[in-house]
């Protein structure tokens, strides 16, 4: 299964200035709990802004442009989101993980959201200040499960966590979409 995660602000904003425009720390917590153990596919700007490696998950960087000469990191630099989705996909078969989660940034997310059977999305219900957008369209998805509203209790933000699925995407869940 193709999953997408992220974190956006009502007013869509999902990044300033190559990094999360927020802190919200049951937000990294819920990122890792959902991601730990599987592929992560990301934008060659999203790799810059972690800066490393996210452990425990191969990591996979999707770029034009060629891997950089000095990069130490374990990360797969590749050349297209479906490259990254058919590699997903092999280390998946041999590790016994049937999801890949594609986690950002804006470029990735629009590239791969027409494909995606999960969307994990973290609503904060909040206009935030930013350079990143991410517009959503969520016609033809089902909403699963929606946790109640709370507070981050350090910056006060409002938040939730929705989990949403595209059932014509679905299929019995095998890694569709990967070649
Ligand atoms: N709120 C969240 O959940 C969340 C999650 C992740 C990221 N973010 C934020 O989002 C922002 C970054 O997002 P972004 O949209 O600017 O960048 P991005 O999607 O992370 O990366 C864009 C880069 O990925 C490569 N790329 C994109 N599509 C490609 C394709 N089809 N084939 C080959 N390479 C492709 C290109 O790299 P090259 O230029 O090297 O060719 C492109 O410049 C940051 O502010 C980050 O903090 C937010």
């Amino acid at each position: 299964m193709i999953a997408l995660i992220v974190a956006r602000a009502i007013n869509g904003v999902i990044g300033k200035d190559n990094a999360l425009p927020w802190h919200l720390s049951a937000d990294l917590k819920y990122f890792k709990a959902m991601t730990l153990g599987c592929p992560v596919v990301m934008g060659r700007r999203t790799w810059e802004s972690l800066g490393k490696a996210l452990p425990k998950r191969l990591n996979i960087v999707v770029s034009r442009g060629p891997r950089p000469a000095d990069l130490s990191e374990v990360v797969l630099w590749v050349s297209s989101l479906q490259i990254a989705l058919d590699l997903a996909n092999q280390e998946g078969l041999a590790s016994g993980v049937d999801k890949v989660f594609v986690i950002g940034g804006a470029q990735l997310f629009a590239e791969a959201m027409p494909m995606a059977d999960l969307f994990y999305l973290t609503v904060i219900n909040q206009p935030i200040e930013g350079d990143t957008y991410l517009d959503l369209d969520l016609s033809g998805w089902s909403l699963m499960t929606a946790t109640e509203p709370t507070h981050d209790e350090a910056s006060g933000l409002p938040y939730w966590f929705e989990v949403w699925r595209h059932p014509k995407h679905h299929a019995n869940g095998d890694l569709k979409g990967m070649s």
